[in-house]
């Protein structure tokens, strides 16, 4: 029997990287937390102080200069209070979610700022937010690698401005108006036919490849792919609306909608305590995360910066496959609660391994119970998922929950956009999905509805834009 513990040990909670404050504006204004440093390395804010320590360590202070210092598991999507975090580029790969246990004013979920610039892009290591746009674009007919270039500048130079919590030049919309940035991350991304249309065909990375079939897809090619992809998410509805009607507003007559999805995490406050946030089956989803504590956690998920040739431009990027899975909710509510823990091999109230424990220990997959079989069944979701059965293959999963309505035949239009970060697909997200298709008992409950393969590059520095180096150099 495969042995689990090599890649899968890491379960311990984040400890590292983010410090946040204990308090939030009182006054209700929109904080201003816009980033500036002082040459001290201090960053001017509005009622809080905010450094950048030599570790990458981001502290943001009070002005009682409390800084708390709290662990937190990636993939918690609602933290109990509120959780105004502090990481991402500064951070880097060892960026972390840290928060405060105790509950705070709800008003400081607004506070919560993530830094636009830095050596990896937004919106990957940061715990999923509670509200998120997933939207792909395609370049208009004529629209060439120039055009791209000044998109791609336009966006950045927005996407920094909006994540300071600040409004950008000539956006007078008022929608995120009295609201701080409330974690707002915005993570931009290229499809396979960006290549083509830009004519960089000869700087497109062998890891856009097409994913293979896989036998259980309903793909709909409409809703999938496309030559952009932004990821916006946010704690505040209106905070993420407007980060994506603008981003939408500024593509002008460069690049044209081609499909777009909503989604959500549990709201931060909504419970009593950190924790991995659920999805709409109810189970517990985020727990085996590789977790950037990992040793291995930047090479799996982050292409390395000493890349060379032709994907050079790709140095600390990543690369994201979207999936709106949608669950066959009516047949799963069916199950009983202890069929509804055997496919996946957790327990449902608490997520703890059905080999035992709590959520964080480690799955035993050799475990067998008083009757002779296997405590985490043969077709467990977490068994045929987990690197041991798959060669060591590992992705960070960051999803939002999403709900459409109903269909046609009642049922609830409602499932998972699912994202996988990796360096390389064919040691994350394909290999899995491979042995996913084959054997997994959760399956028979999901459709993959659309799919998508994205090259997020690198994140940039002040005065650059993402993916300058692919667009200039
Ligand atoms: C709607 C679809 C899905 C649902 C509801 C779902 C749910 C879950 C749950 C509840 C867990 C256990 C908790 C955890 O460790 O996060 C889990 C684990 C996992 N899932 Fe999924 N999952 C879905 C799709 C996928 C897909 C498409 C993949 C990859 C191709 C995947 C890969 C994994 C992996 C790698 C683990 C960790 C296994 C381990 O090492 O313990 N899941 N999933």
């Amino acid at each position: 029997m495969a042995d689990n513990t090599d890649i899968t040990s890491g379960e311990e909670s984040l400890d590292d990287a983010r410090k946040v404050s204990g308090k939030s504006a009182a006054n209700g204004k929109r904080p201003a937390t816009n980033g500036k440093k002082r040459a001290n390395g201090k960053v001017a804010t509005a009622g809080t102080k905010t450094s950048v320590k030599d570790t990458g360590e981001v502290s943001l202070e009070t002005d009682t200069t409390t800084a708390i210092t709290r662990r937190r598991l990636l993939g918690t999507a609602g933290a109990a209070g509120a959780t105004a975090l502090i990481a991402g580029g500064a951070a880097g790969a060892a960026g972390a979610g840290v928060v405060r246990d105790k509950p705070d004013p709800l008003t400081s979920v607004g506070t919560g700022v993530v830094p636009f610039h830095g050596p990896h892009q937004s919106g990957i290591v940061q715990p999923a937010q509670a509200h998120g746009h997933l939207v792909a674009f395609d370049l208009a007919p004529g629209a060439d690698r120039r055009a791209a270039a000044a998109l791609m500048r336009r966006w950045s130079a927005s996407a920094a401005e909006m994540m300071g919590g600040r409004a950008p030049q000539g956006d007078e919309s008022g929608t995120a108006l009295d609201a701080g940035p409330s974690s707002l991350t915005i993570t931009f991304g290229f499809g396979r036919s960006f290549f083509d249309r830009t004519g960089l065909v000869d700087r497109r990375p062998a890891a856009l490849e097409p994913l293979p079939a896989f036998t259980g897809d309903a793909l709909d090619p409409k809703r999938g792919e496309g030559d952009l992809w932004v990821q916006i998410g946010a704690d505040d509805a209106l905070v993420a609306f407007h980060a994506l009607r603008l981003l939408q507003k500024k593509a002008g007559e460069t690049a044209r909608l081609r499909w777009q999805m909503n989604g959500f995490n549990r709201t931060p406050g909504a419970t009593a305590r950190p924790m991995t946030g659920r999805n709409l089956m109810g189970q517990i989803d985020g727990t085996n995360n590789p977790k950037p504590s990992d040793k291995s956690f930047s090479t799996r998920v982050f292409v390395p910066d000493n890349v060379e040739g032709a994907e050079a431009w790709m140095a600390g990027g990543s690369y994201a496959v979207v999936r709106r899975i949608r669950m066959l909710l009516d047949s799963w509510d069916h199950l009983s609660l202890e069929r509804q823990e055997r496919v996946i091999g957790r327990r449902k109230s608490d997520g703890a391994p059905l080999s035992g424990g709590t959520e964080t220990t480690p799955v035993d997959l050799d475990k067998v119970g008083p009757d002779g079989a296997l405590a985490i069944p043969g077709d467990a979701h977490v068994r045929v998922a987990s690197p041991a059965s798959n060669r060591g293959a590992a992705m960070l999963r960051r999803a939002f929950s999403y709900h459409d309505g109903f269909r046609d035949d009642g049922a609830p239009d409602a499932g998972l956009l699912f994202i996988a970060w990796q360096a390389d697909p064919m040691k994350g997200f394909v290999p899995v999905q491979r042995k996913l298709d084959r054997g997994d008992g959760l399956s028979r409950f999901l459709r993959h509805e659309s799919s998508g393969l994205y090259a997020v590059p690198g994140g940039c520095e002040k005065g650059e834009y993402v993916g300058q180096r692919l667009l200039e150099d």
